[in-house]
């Protein structure tokens, strides 16, 4: 079955001296959205932008910003980044003690809410909450750092939750975050995601245009 599919190349794998040109060059290149990965050095021992980079972007990002926060107690910061103009968050599920709370209030600022879910978590501890989401974000590696091997474990949960989805009729995408390169998409959009988010397969490919095209298989 052909199901629309979107690229999502995440800004983590920018050039930070160069972060404007980079935007402009990856949505001219055809993003379809823009991945913004927020880590704490808590949650993840690598620490990386804030909501002032994110205010900056959208004067300049002529697609949504899909903020990814890898970081303890988010919500404690999300109202931060629905200020700095977040069209879309993820929140981990691991992190989140009310997280049908957290949703809610992401939901009524107007934003598309998403759950994230670390390699080891099933999506079946979300399940109650699925149809509430935009998107359930798959990690295809454990969160950090950009440029890791894709966990070719994931394949079977993104399977089984693209058949969930389909067999409750929602409308709730599956992205999926880690590895995504020219050669590991097909297998991922076979499985049934929807949002392929990939860093270094974009910001390091000689053709950023060709390799977002890879991705998306069109
Ligand atoms: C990993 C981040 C990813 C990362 C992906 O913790 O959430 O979004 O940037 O990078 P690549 O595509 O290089 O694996
Ligand atoms: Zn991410």
């Amino acid at each position: 079955m052909q199901r629309k599919v979107i690229v999502a190349p995440s800004l983590l794998s920018a050039d930070p001296l160069r972060f404007g040109e980079e935007i402009s060059a990856v949505i001219a290149a055809g993003a379809d959205i823009l991945h913004y990965d927020v880590m704490d050095g808590h949650f993840t021992p690598n620490l990386t932008f804030g909501p002032p980079i994110l205010k900056a972007m959208k004067k300049v990002s002529t697609v949504p910003i899909d903020v990814h926060l890898m970081i303890n107690e988010p919500q404690q910061m999300v109202e931060e980044y629905i200020k700095a103009g977040a069209n879309m968050i993820s929140v981990h599920a691991e992190v989140v003690i009310h997280l049908h709370r957290l949703i809610k209030q992401i939901e009524a600022a107007g934003v598309k809410a998403a759950v994230a879910l670390n390699p080891h978590t099933p999506w079946q501890s979300i399940e109650p909450i699925i149809p509430m989401l935009h998107h359930v974000l798959i990690m295809t590696v454990n969160p950090g750092f950009g440029g890791q091997a894709f966990i070719k474990e994931m394949l079977p949960k993104i399977a089984s939750l693209r058949d969930y989805i389909e067999k409750n009729g929602l409308n709730t995408q599956i992205e999926v975050d880690g590895g995504i390169t020219p050669e590991t998409a097909p297998l991922v959009r076979e499985a049934g995601a929807t949002m392929l988010v990939a860093g270094t397969a974009v910001f390091k490919a000689s053709d950023m245009a060709a390799a977002i095209n890879s991705i998306r298989g069109c």
